[in-house]
């Protein structure tokens, strides 16, 4: 299938990429954009033959935001009887593979909430993060308050998104926003890949595990958090791919996962 707004490839081994391409509009989240882009993660979520998943935009934005053209007419009955941007959470829902986002420039408003649905979150020296619906009239709605005041603590947060001031590159590595800040645009987007390769080498039974039992964390308390985790620890014991990881290892032998 050919798209419009986005562009996606397999670059590597097991990886399946996502570029946001709307640049007239510094990859404004139009619906049209965000129905391809849940077709294109349909599609890697059903490939066998991908274990994780990359997704950028251009160097000079992740995304600016929802379409602000696009939104501003909407009545509150439109918003609420058609549950306006609900289809976004089927992003971070549906897709059980490890989604590495990869940001430089822009991401803001619904732009930074899509880049904080990255299982892990890379930037460049360039990436600016900001709520900013503030200046708008409105709040964050895809789950912005919710994921930054998780990542970052109540008070920068709330500092954020009170003020709609942007977060620097340096700012978001320094607090942990994403877990790395690159040198340039080129070297981020190279980085995801590689971290997506290395991911994808792995069993996806082992990946899809360990990516639910850390998303797991957010809503439990530590004690039920355990309990899950060991739940799933021992359902593992179930598959194929443990006895052959563990097999492998005693061997000296390298892996050769079946995804069973
Ligand atoms: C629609 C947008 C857009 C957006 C940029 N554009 N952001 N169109 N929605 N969110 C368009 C501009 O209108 C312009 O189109 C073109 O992209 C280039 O943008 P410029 O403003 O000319 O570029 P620049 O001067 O470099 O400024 C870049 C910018 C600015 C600082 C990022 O564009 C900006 O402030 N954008 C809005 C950021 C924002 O408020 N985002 C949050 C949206 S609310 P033309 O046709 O004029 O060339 C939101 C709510 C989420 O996301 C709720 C749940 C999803």
């Amino acid at each position: 299938r050919t798209f419009e707004y986005i562009k996606v490839s397999t670059p590597k081994p097991g990886v399946g990429f996502i570029e946001l391409n709307r640049p007239k509009a510094l990859n404004a989240l139009c619906t049209p954009l965000i129905l391809e882009l849940n077709s294109a993660l349909r599609t890697f979520q059903s490939d066998t033959a991908v274990g994780a998943v990359v997704l950028t935009g251009s160097e000079r934005a992740f995304a600016a935001g929802a379409d602000i053209k696009e939104m501003k007419d909407l009545s509150f009955a439109q918003a609420y009887g058609n549950d306006f941007i609900e289809s976004w959470s089927d992003l971070v829902t549906f897709l059980k593979k490890p989604l590495i986002t990869a940001v430089n420039g822009y991401a803001l408003g619904g732009g930074c909430e899509l880049a904080m649905m990255g299982d892990i979150m890379y930037c460049g020296p360039k990436a600016v993060f900001g709520q900013p619906e503030i200046k708008l009239g409105v709040i964050p709605g895809a789950g912005g308050s919710q994921r930054l005041t998780k990542a970052i603590g109540k008070s920068r947060a709330m500092e954020c998104i009170l003020t709609g001031d942007n977060i620097t590159a340096e700012q978001a590595g320094e607090w942990g926003l994403v877990a790395k800040v690159f040198e340039g645009p080129q070297e981020c987007v190279d980085g995801a890949l590689a971290t997506a390769e290395k991911i994808a080498s792995y069993s996806q039974i082992a990946a899809k595990a360990c990516k639910e039992v850390v998303n797991k964390s957010q809503d439990l308390g530590i004690r039920e958090g355990i309990e899950f985790e060991r739940r799933v620890f021992h359902g593992l014991f179930g598959s194929q791919d443990q006895k052959i990881g563990m097999g492998a290892f005693a061997a000296k032998q390298k892996p050769e996962w079946t995804n069973e």
